[in-house]
Formats: C-alpha cells, structure tokens, sequence
C-alpha cells in the first residue's frame, strides 16, 4: 500500500493535541492517509470533506461489511485481534448494505423518531440530579466516572422501558463487558439477560417504551432481529454520547476561551457542542468501509478488500473546505461528526437532548466548578476511534441540597 512506514491510527487519538498530527497528516499525504491499525495491518485514513462524501455515499462500491475486507480474508488480522469488537461484521444494521440495511434501519428510525423530546429532557434531568446528589455534599468528583460515564446508559435504559434499578444494573454490566478484565464474560451474560427479559416482559404485556415499538414493528421478523436492534440502540449511543459531553466538559474546564464564550452567553450551548463535534468529535476515527472494486479516492490508488477509515476529525483540518481558519472564526458547520449517506448516525436530536442537559445541568448545580490537577497531566482512554477524557477531576462549592427545578 505503501512504501514509509504508515503511522499507528491510536497516534491521532491520543496525542497532546489533535493540531499538528492532522495538520502533519494532511501535508504528507493530502485527503486519504495510510494509517496502521495494528502492527501490520494497513488502512486508509479519509480525512478530505467532499472524499468522506464520496466513501460514505457510494455503497456499491465502498461497502459497510467487513467481510468484503482482504485482512480478514486472508487471515492477516486473527479472529481474536482487538480490532474485532468495533470492525468485524455485525449481524445488524451496522453491517448491511441496500434494501437489507433499510430494512433494519427502518425501526430503528421509527423508535427514535417516537420520541418525545420534552419527556426525554426531563429523564435527563432527573438522571444528572439524582448523579450530582451522589456527590455534591463531598465537593468534589471525577465528572467522567461519576457523571458523564452513566448518564447515556441510564437514559437510554429509561427509553427501552428499563426502570432505573435495572438501567443501574445495564450500566454495571457494560463496564464489566467492556473493561476486559476477569468478570467481562459474566458482564456479557448479564447485559443479554436484562435485555432478554425485557423483550420477553413487553412481547407479554406491550408499554410506551422503544422495545414494544421494536416488538410490534413489521421489518423486523424474528425475536434476534429485535434484541439486535435494542443492542445497536444501547451500544451505538453509549460510547459516543459519554464523548461529547466527557470532551465539552473538558473544554469548559481547560480552555479559557470556550469557557469564557460559554459562561458569557456569547457562545450558546447548542453552538459549543457543534464546536466540540468540529473540534473533537466523539468518533474521532470510525471503521471502516472496503473496497468492493479497484479504485482510485482522493489522488490514491485503492485496491479491492482495502479497509478506509472514516477520518471524522481530520476533515477539521481541510483546509478546501475550511478557507484554513478555525471553526469559531469561520462560521463553517460543515463537520462530518454523525457521517454521511445511508449509515449516518439516525440519533442526532436525541443525542443532542441528552448532551446538551447533561452539560447544562453540571454547570447550573455545581458552583465556583473548577478541575484539581494540571490540565495537560488529563490523559484519554487508549483507543484509535475515540478520545474521551479518561478523567476530569473537579472541585466545586459543596452543598446538602439536593438539585432540584430546571436549570
Ligand atoms: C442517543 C444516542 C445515539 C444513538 C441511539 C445512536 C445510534 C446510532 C445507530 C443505530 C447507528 C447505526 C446506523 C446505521 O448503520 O445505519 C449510528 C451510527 C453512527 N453514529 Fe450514532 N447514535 C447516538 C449518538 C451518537 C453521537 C453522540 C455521535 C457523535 C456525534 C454519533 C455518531 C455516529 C456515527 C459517526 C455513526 C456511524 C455512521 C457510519 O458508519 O457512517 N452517534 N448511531
């Protein structure tokens, strides 16, 4: 694919400053990068605006199914690689391309369309009040563990119809799956029991919640094509939603700039998360489309079963598409954060709900909020998709009240 040793794609994850490694990227290579993603396992990194315009928006020949990938083929990458979990094929609307991905995308916008957005904001909100009681009399927290880590989980529980007993428990569960330590096989099984028993409550006795919608939805036909469809749900929206409030958070505390935009009213929350999905978005790298023919994207020649990763923010730094200012100064939305063409994130308004009231509801109830440790010590969890703050440390003044009325 190339001759220079290409550069490890978890480089532009986890360095100081996102800045100069896609400015560097960008100036070595233009539009469409080579990246490793593990030792010897080669992909593209598409980071050109109208590029990603064209990987997304051209299924016949840029597919969504890993299988179609020549690594996993011939073997190069093993069955056990940790790739897997983000980029091997999923039997679900992730992994589908044509009619049998509108099939399955089909309910999927059903139930979010469904719903209500007042309703959803006063989940949020009860969600944020019930974590800040947990620790505002201590003044202090990590907002990451403590704050921005549950809140997705524990509204999303809400939406499917879990109480929030079992949504604490959801949560629990996922930490165990994803943390990969000893009790991730038991986390597993707890996290399919919940939401097995869940479908088999409302299959019986149907409520106003997502999973009866699911279970009583004509695309979808058998009883795994509705779990599958509660999962991608659960687990689409986690990860990425904990990012951008985790990396707006972040902002507020470290950069006096956004802060003082933020706090003075002159940058409105709505505009500082459009910022954050600019600047820092939750999926800074997102896998993968693969070649279906030899081909040729951005001045590059593609061969058939290569991998390209979708460079979400290095298309900050096209400077095509950006006239080479920065976002705040050059009034240009046009971010990539929730892709494009038919797998484009279907979430944005419920995402944007429970962001933008997490965010508000910390900065209402938590008074003189400032972090405790030196911000460039703050490290990011290790990863080559996503940069999410691995902790935010804070004081603030602490009170016995408990939050309550609307920020
Ligand atoms: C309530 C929260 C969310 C839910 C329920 C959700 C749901 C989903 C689902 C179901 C998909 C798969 C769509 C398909 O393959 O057809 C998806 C894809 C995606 N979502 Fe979201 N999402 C949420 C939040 C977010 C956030 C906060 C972001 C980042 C700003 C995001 C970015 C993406 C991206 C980049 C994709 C992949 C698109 C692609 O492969 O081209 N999502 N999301």
């Amino acid at each position: 694919m190339t001759t220079t040793a290409p550069l490890p794609l978890t480089a532009t994850t986890t360095c100081p400053d996102l800045g100069p490694v896609f400015d560097g990227l960008w100036s070595e290579h233009g539009p469409v990068a080579p990246v490793e993603l593990e030792p010897g396992v080669h992909a593209w990194l598409v980071m050109g605006y109208e590029e990603l315009k064209a990987l997304t928006g051209t299924p016949d020949l840029f597919s969504r199914d890993a299988r179609d990938w020549k690594a996993f083929q011939d073997g190069t990458v093993p069955p056990d690689s940790p790739l897997g979990p983000m980029m091997f094929f999923r039997d679900n609307v992730i992994g589908y391309d044509g009619e049998e991905h509108r099939r399955l995308r089909r309910p999927l916008e059903d139930a979010i369309a469904s719903v209500d957005h007042r309703r959803l904001r006063r989940t949020v909100e009860s969600v944020c009040a019930d974590l800040i009681g947990g620790f505002a009399g201590r003044g202090t927290a990590d907002l990451v563990a403590e704050y921005a880590a549950a809140v997705p989980l524990l509204t999303i529980g809400n939406l499917i119809g879990l109480d929030p007993g079992q949504s604490r428990e959801l949560l629990d569960a996922m930490r165990a799956l994803f943390g990969s330590q000893e009790d991730s096989q038991d986390g597993n099984r707890r996290f399919e029991a919940l939401l097995f028993g869940l479908a088999e409550s409302r299959r019986a006795d149907p409520r106003d919640d997502l999973t009866s919608l699911l279970l009583g939805h004509p695309d979808l036909r058998t009883e795994a094509e509705v779990l599958q469809s509660i999962v991608v749900l659960v687990s689409a929206g986690n990860h990425t939603t904990i990012s951008w409030i985790a990396q707006t958070l972040r902002l507020v505390l470290t950069d006096p700039r956004f802060a003082g935009r933020v706090r003075g009213g002159r940058l409105g929350l709505d505009d500082a998360l459009d910022e954050v999905l600019s600047v820092a978005p939750p999926m800074i790298n997102m896998p993968a489309r693969y070649a279906l023919r030899d081909t040729e994207l951005g001045g590059r020649a593609i061969a058939r079963g290569d991998a390209l990763i979708l460079g979400l923010a290095g298309v900050a730094h096209d400077h095509r598409a950006h006239g080479g200012r920065a976002f705040w100064q050059s009034g240009n939305r046009a971010h990539l954060a929730w892709s494009a063409g038919p797998h484009a994130c279907p979430a944005r308004d419920p995402a944007r709900t429970i962001a933008r009231t997490a965010v508000a509801t910390a900065l209402h109830y938590l008074r003189d909020l400032r972090l405790t440790v030196d911000p460039a010590g703050l490290e990011f969890e290790p990863s080559p998709w996503t940069r999410c703050p691995a902790s935010l440390p804070v004081s603030f003044t602490a009170t016995h009240e408990a939050p309550g009325g609307r920020p």
